[in-house]
């Protein structure tokens, strides 16, 4: 039976920071620019068109070093793009994440009144991201960004966060991350996880065939819209402290608490699943890229005996569990990177360090995709038949949720799960194509 093409990204268009995984060990930088003056922003687009990578890089060319650059929809309109451009973005994105705070659940401490400035005003306009294998390549494509607006005024650096993602890859809390990403058909990287299918290119990328068999409407002109994507910013400040100090409270002993630990996220510190090694963590399967995704629920464990189906990554990709809705519907690329100084091992005192997550999304769907995973499965339980249970590591929990673990004879229950994320800031992005860019670059030229 003949099969279906498959479509190719154009990968020479797209930008190398929607595509291509991180290096390892990496170090990045997130600046934030707002643009006083559209001539100046335009030309600094002309500029950026050079620095930025991208997907298609030859290896030979260090394509582990890359700067990407977004716009939120303030940016897009101090650059002067015409208002009907402007209207055939999602909505979401003309709203902006602050305006979103109560789909999302930045509430309470997490709230955008509390959100470092200039997050949560109209002063965040360019996202610029230097990514590299170290800190050397990192600070030479920072300032080759840099040079990029010498002389341009009119382009303000306001909030600058540096990131450094360990070579063990572990996050705050400790456990590793950067492990399961969804593939991309026409995407030419390989997946993680032998069981799954590629996902339609119209997931990820503007103007190509999604999962529902169409090409979602795309931002016009195509020029503009077509090899473009949404990201999403959010700076997640972790308590580390609390998790920890959480931790001892609720189990029976140091064995336990590891044990607890793996229960709330679903995988070991190791990166391990508990999928596949349920009652001790595995090192070694936890570094071995190859099997440490390599599984589904539905099987072997439909109630959760070994992943609960409240933990975080059962809860954010439930893979072939029953839930309410299509899972595929729901996938995204991460490309977060912790920052902040670790707690050393077994300080159960807040230090007042700042350190967390800088998350990144990265998908054609603002709404069904990071919107959906953020309120419906991480801040809620309806669609996985948990009622209001929320998740116990990334939720947004009053100080009253609780976790629940199936086991037999009877589901262990541990309560007062205390908020361990804060949202500190944010921002819903555009991040063009190679093409896109330049079109930015020449709006004044074809205005005057
Ligand atoms: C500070 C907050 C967070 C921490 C510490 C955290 C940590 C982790 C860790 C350690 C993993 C397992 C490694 C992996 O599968 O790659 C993971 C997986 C994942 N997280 Fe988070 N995460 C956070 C917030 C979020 C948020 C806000 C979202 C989405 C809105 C999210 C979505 C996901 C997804 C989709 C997966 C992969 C699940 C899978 O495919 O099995 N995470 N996270």
């Amino acid at each position: 039976m003949p099969t279906a093409p498959t479509t190719r990204l154009e990968l020479d268009d797209i930008q190398s920071g929607v595509l291509r995984p991180r290096p390892s060990p990496y170090a990045a930088s997130y600046v934030v620019l707002r643009i006083d003056d559209a001539r100046h922003g335009r030309e600094a687009m002309r500029r950026l068109t050079d620095v930025v990578t991208p997907a298609a890089a030859a290896a030979s060319t260090d394509r582990d070093t890359f700067v990407s650059i977004a716009l939120s929809h303030q940016g897009l309109k101090a650059l002067g793009v015409p208002q009907a451009s402007l209207d055939s973005f999602a909505w979401e994105f003309r709203q902006g994440m602050a305006a979103r705070a109560a789909a999302l659940n930045d509430v309470g401490e997490s709230a955008p009144e509390h959100w470092e400035k200039p997050f949560g005003t109209s002063e965040v306009h360019l996202v610029l991201v230097g990514v590299a294998p170290d800190e050397a390549r990192l600070e030479a494509a920072i300032a080759r960004g840099r040079r990029s607006l010498a002389e341009l005024p009119g382009v303000v650096p306001v909030w600058r966060q540096d990131c450094r993602a360990p070579p063990d890859h572990k996050e705050p809390f400790g456990f590793r991350d950067g492990i399961s990403h969804p593939a991309i058909e026409g995407s030419g990287i390989p997946g993680d996880n032998p069981h799954d299918m590629p996902l339609k290119p119209g997931e990820l990328v503007l103007g190509y065939e999604d999962e529902l068999g169409g090409i979602a409407p795309t931002p016009e002109p195509a020029l503009l819209g077509r090899n473009g994507t949404y990201v999403v910013f959010r700076k997640l400040h972790q308590r580390v402290a609390e998790f920890r100090r959480y931790l001892r409270q609720n189990a029976k002993g140091a064995a336990d608490e590891e044990l607890l630990a793996a229960k709330m996220m679903g995988r070991w510190r190791s990166g391990a699943p508990l999928a596949l090694c349920p009652l001790h963590d595995n090192p070694e399967l936890g570094a071995d890229d190859r099997r440490n995704n390599a599984f589904l629920y539905r099987a072997d464990d439909a109630v959760g005996y070994k992943t609960p189906p409240g933990s975080h990554v059962r809860r954010c990709n439930p893979r072939d569990a029953a839930v309410a809705g299509v899972v595929r519907l729901h996938r995204m690329v991460r490309r977060g990177t912790a920052y902040g100084p670790l707690l050393p091992e077994g300080v159960l005192d807040d230090d007042g360090a700042d350190r967390g997550l800088m998350f990144a999304f990265v998908g054609a769907h603002l709404k069904r995709q990071f919107e959906f995973v953020q309120s419906e499965w991480i801040n809620g339980g309806d669609f996985l038949g948990l009622g209001d249970a929320q998740d116990p590591v990334a939720g947004a929990a009053a100080r009253d949720g609780s976790f629940s673990i199936p086991r037999k004879p009877i589901p262990r229950r541990v309560n007062g799960l205390a908020p361990f994320v804060v949202t500190r800031g944010g921002e819903y992005c555009f991040m063009p194509s190679l093409r896109g860019l330049r079109w930015l670059s020449e709006l004044g030229s074809r205005a005057g």
